[in-house]
Order: C-alpha cells, then sequence, then structure tokens
C-alpha cells in the first residue's frame, strides 16, 4: 500500500512489535470476585492477556467491566481471586513489596495529584519516598520529566489547583515516568481534555513510547486516541478479554459491545478517517 496516501490518524500509530518481542505482562485464567456468599459479585472470569515490550495495547470496555480493577492487579494493588498475574517475568504482587513503581508507572484516572504538594514534589515524590537520594537532586531529575512530559520549568512550582486539565495529566504522567519504568499503565488518560489537548496528550505519549521504547497499557473511551496510539486492542466484556488484535481485526469481530462501541456516531467519525481495511465490518447500519 502507498503509505504516503493513508489519512494522519492511522499512519502515525506506532508499528507493532515483533511476534516474538519478550512478553512484559502475562495474565492467566484470572478471576476476580468481590464480596462473599450471596453478595458475591464477579468481575473477571477466565480472562487471558498477553502485553509484548513495544506495545500500546488499548484496553477497552463498558464502564463497570473491570478495566480499573484488571490494572491494579498488573500493577500488584489488590490481589485477584484466582489466576496468576506476571509482570517482567515475576509475580505482580511482588512488585508492592519490591517497590512497583521502579517497574511499573501508572498514571490514576482523573491524575490524582497529591494537592498539598506543588508540581515538582508531586512528579519526585517516589524518589522522596525511596529517601535514597539528597533533595536537590530529587529535584532535577523531577526537572528532567517535567520538560520531558513537555511543561515548561516555571509550572515547577505551581499547586495542582492552579493547572488545566492537560497540565494535570502532564504532571501526572511525568510522575509515572520518573523512576524510569519500562511498562506504563494509563487510566483513562485523556478523559476531560477537549480534542485538542487529547491530540497534544497522544503526540506526547507517542514520542516517549518511541523514544523511551515503553510498552504501554491504556484504558480508554476515546476512539480517535485509540486508532491514532494502538499497536494493539484488547475488548473486556463477559467478565474477560474477549478478542486482542490490532485496531482493523478487532473492528470486525463480531460482539454487540464492539459493534455500540465502534459504530456509534462517535466511532464512525473517528473511522471515517481510517483507510480502507477498517471497512466491512459485520455491522450493518442501524
Ligand atoms: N474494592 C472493590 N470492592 C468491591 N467492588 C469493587 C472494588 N473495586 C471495584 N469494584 C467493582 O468492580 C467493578 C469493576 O470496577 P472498575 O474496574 O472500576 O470498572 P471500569 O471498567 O469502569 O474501570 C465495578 O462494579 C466496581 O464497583
Ligand atoms: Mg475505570
Amino acid at each position: 500500500m502507498d503509505a504516503g496516501a493513508q489519512p494522519a490518524a492511522l499512519s502515525q500509530a506506532p508499528a507493532p512489535p515483533p511476534e516474538d518481542a519478550p512478553v512484559v505482562v502475562e495474565v492467566r485464567d484470572l478471576s476476580t470476585v468481590f464480596g462473599e456468599g450471596k453478595d458475591a459479585f464477579t468481575v473477571h472470569k477466565d480472562l487471558n492477556l498477553t502485553v509484548r515490550k513495544g506495545e500500546i495495547l488499548s484496553l477497552v470496555g463498558g464502564s463497570g467491566t473491570g478495566k480499573t480493577v484488571l490494572l491494579r492487579h498488573i500493577l500488584g494493588l489488590t490481589q485477584p481471586t484466582s489466576g496468576t498475574v506476571t509482570v517482567l517475568g515475576r509475580p505482580a504482587s511482588e512488585l508492592t513489596t519490591d517497590g512497583a513503581t521502579t517497574r511499573v508507572g501508572m498514571l490514576f484516572q482523573h491524575g490524582a495529584l497529591f494537592s498539598a504538594f506543588n508540581v515538582i514534589d508531586n512528579i519526585g515524590f517516589a524518589l522522596q519516598e525511596q529517601g535514597t537520594l539528597p533533595k536537590d537532586v530529587i529535584h532535577d531529575a523531577a526537572l528532567v520529566k517535567l520538560q520531558m512530559a513537555g511543561l515548561k520549568p516555571e509550572v515547577a512550582t505551581r499547586m495542582p489547583a492552579d493547572l488545566s486539565g492537560g497540565m494535570i495529566k502532564r504532571v501526572a504522567l511525568a510522575r509515572a515516568l520518573i523512576m524510569d519504568p519500562p511498562l506504563l499503565l494509563l487510566d483513562e488518560p485523556t478523559a476531560g481534555l477537549d480534542p485538542n489537548g487529547s491530540d497534544e496528550f497522544c503526540e506526547l505519549l507517542k514520542e516517549l513510547h518511541a523514544t523511551l521504547g515503553l510498552t504501554v497499557i491504556m484504558v480508554t473511551h476515546d476512539l480517535d486516541s485509540l486508532f491514532a496510539l494502538s499497536t494493539t486492542v484488547a475488548v473486556l466484556a463477559d467478565k474477560h478479554v474477549i478478542v486482542t488484535g490490532t485496531p482493523a481485526e478487532v473492528v470486525r469481530f463480531d460482539h454487540p459491545f464492539i459493534h455500540h462501541f465502534f459504530l456509534g456516531d462517535r466511532g464512525r467519525r473517528a473511522m471515517a478517517a481510517l483507510p480502507p481495511e477498517f471497512a466491512g465490518s459485520p455491522v450493518k447500519e442501524s
């Protein structure tokens, strides 16, 4: 295919890593049950997911399907009821005892900055917690990450309450990257941003993915960023991952959630800009 003829959105999406790239995250036969007895509530059942080095995997699914809980399992913050979660060859549960932030960076939903700390102290927080480096070294390391996230040094002393939504996301991203983790988890990173802010954030992520060689797992509802960024899409429905593949493969998968998600008005708009392999989905116009 003539690459020059591709619409901007897809030609910019990073190429997927080779199929034999090392496995970074392996989720096997995972189940998650909250509550007990008659209050028991199953969120995940027989869920499997493999993420390889260099992937940007978008995790999509309806509200309340357990996307955030799955990220928390991968981060080792919560334990599944059964099954295994392996991150960089070790059980995710060891991450918490071993300093999760050194190997996995997490951008929480809504940014979640510490409101009592200024920007630079938010970014340097994990290093500060480690307590092994002098304050000025931590400050400089945080300043590097601040600029890496596309912010000016002047922002360093601002408080979170004085930042725009887009800046909060960037500070949260800088904080997630402070320990140079090889794996980055993002929970709805573009939610609440206007289209411009969202595009800018996607550009930044793409750049960091390429320069830092990151593996990224991103929960998103934002189809524009999904198509602009994803090497892989995994769909969470019916309590497990029903399909994993390239965006073009996943769009064709026949399941009610996929029809709803990709072929609603938003989906059609996002896909209108994409090349022909996205046409021919099993769903008809309703
Ligand atoms: N610690 C918890 N205790 C009980 N229920 C929880 C807990 N965490 C999440 N849930 C429930 O699990 C389901 C999945 O939550 P979540 O992963 O946040 O969904 P989403 O896919 O929207 O991110 C929801 O019904 C939520 O209420
Ligand atoms: Mg969530």
